[in-house]
């Protein structure tokens, strides 16, 4: 089976979404962000305050090369920026994860842990300059996707259901 791929924006859900998958399939999971951490032992935030968005583009990009020879058969969450990598199509089936940005706004806000919620990602930082980024990847995600699900108003539950079935066919 080929991997699949999930992409979206910062809180859309993806790894919630992964986990549920994982938990009504006997898939694994995978996290780009949670590997680059591992490979640098220091957290996003981090690597973003001492080397800069270019160097955790590039780590990205090492990942995503490392995917596509080494892992199949795997559900693998990514970063809101991952789906710019070249070889994107190549690692599996693309599966955008959609809701409209105030949706996903709230959905942080409302998670009891939203202050770190917010406080990890550096790009959520200017809620100014993270409509404008959504804005201008949304097309992006819409035309590298296989598959688009949105997932706004729908149980977990149903969402990975949905996409189960979809990958499939
Ligand atoms: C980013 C999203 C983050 C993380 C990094 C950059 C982005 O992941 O990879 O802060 O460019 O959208 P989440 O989508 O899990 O927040």
């Amino acid at each position: 089976m080929k991997n699949i791929v999930l992409i979206g924006f910062m809180g859309v859900g993806k790894g919630s979404v992964a986990r549920e998958i994982v938990k009504q399939s006997d898939l694994v999971a995978l996290d780009t962000d949670d590997i680059i951490e591992s490979m640098e032992n220091r957290r996003i935030k981090k690597i973003f305050q001492q080397e800069g968005e270019e160097y955790f583009r590039s780590l990205e990009k090492k990942v995503a090369s490392w995917l596509q020879k080494e892992v199949k058969g795997t559900l693998i969450s990514t970063g809101g920026g991952f789906f710019k990598v070249p070889n994107l199509k190549k690692i599996g089936t693309v599966v955008y994860l959609h809701a409209p940005f105030e949706t996903i706004i709230e959905r942080i806000k409302s998670h009891p842990d939203a202050e770190k919620k917010l406080r990890k990602r550096p790009l959520l930082q200017d809620m100014e300059k993270a409509i404008k980024l959504y804005d201008e990847r949304y097309p992006h995600y819409k035309k590298v996707a296989d598959i688009v699900i949105d997932v706004s108003n729908k149980e977990i539950g149903d969402i990975a259901q949905e996409i189960l079935r979809k990958v499939k066919k």
